[in-house]
């Protein structure tokens, strides 16, 4: 009956990027705006369809306080997956994705598919090319519309009182993705936006026995 593929998959990441907002909302479709710090780890499960297959995935959902890193590896080890995860607000929790990145290519399966997600784009305002789930092509000269209204250029080159709190641009998450393999996406477990996404792309990536 159930035949479907179980794929283990692990989520890594600073506390309070949002790990376990982004697996609540993939495996409930919800949202908690005061959610509680993970202890230890969850676990939890959630089917994912794609067009010619079903994968269960086995999601183990760390907690990110330094003081459970040491438990990280048993939740990483065998994982066919990985979602790093990052806050899109706050610079640090990319160098800190980094190293779990780092510690899984030397540590964790070979094999293993590595997502890095950068979480809470719905903090920020939109960048041109920060179209979630989408690597831009380099061709990007859209012939500009000759005629800028004068007022809303002072508002985009004013750096000064915007409420853009974003500290990690997208291109620059985006650049090292590529540079290490890795899946890139924003994502907002507050939307929606890119979790879906996220869990098909991987699922995609990951070998049919
Ligand atoms: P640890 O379990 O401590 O490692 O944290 P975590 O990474 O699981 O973070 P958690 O999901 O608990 O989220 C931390 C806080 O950020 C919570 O208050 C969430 O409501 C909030 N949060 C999570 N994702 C988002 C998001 O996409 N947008 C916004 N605005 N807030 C978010
Ligand atoms: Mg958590």
């Amino acid at each position: 009956q159930d035949k479907s593929v179980q794929v283990k998959l692990v989520l890594l990441g600073e506390a309070a990027v949002g790990k376990s907002s982004i697996v609540l909302r993939f495996v409930s479709n919800e949202f908690q705006a005061n959610k509680e710090p993970t202890i230890g780890a969850a676990f939890l499960t959630q089917k994912c369809r794609l067009e010619d297959r079903v994968l269960r995935y086995e999601i183990w959902d760390t907690a990110g306080q330094e003081r459970f890193h040491s438990l990280a590896p048993m939740y990483y080890r065998n994982a066919q997956a990985a979602i790093v995860v990052y806050d899109v607000t706050k610079a640090a929790s990319l160098d800190k994705a980094k190293s779990w990145v780092k510690e899984l290519q030397r540590q964790a399966n070979p094999n293993i598919v590595i997502a890095l997600a950068g979480n809470k784009v719905d903090l920020v305002a939109p960048s041109s090319s920060s179209t979630p789930a989408t690597p831009s092509s380099e061709t990007e000269d859209e012939p500009d519309d000759a005629t800028a209204t004068p007022g809303e250029e002072a508002e985009g080159q004013n750096g000064g009182d915007t409420d853009d709190v974003r500290q990690v641009p997208t291109e620059e998450a985006q650049a090292y993705a590529t540079e290490a393999g890795l899946l890139f996406f924003e994502t907002s477990a507050k939307t929606g936006d890119g979790i879906v996404e996220i869990f098909t792309e991987i699922a995609k990536k990951i070998p049919i026995e």
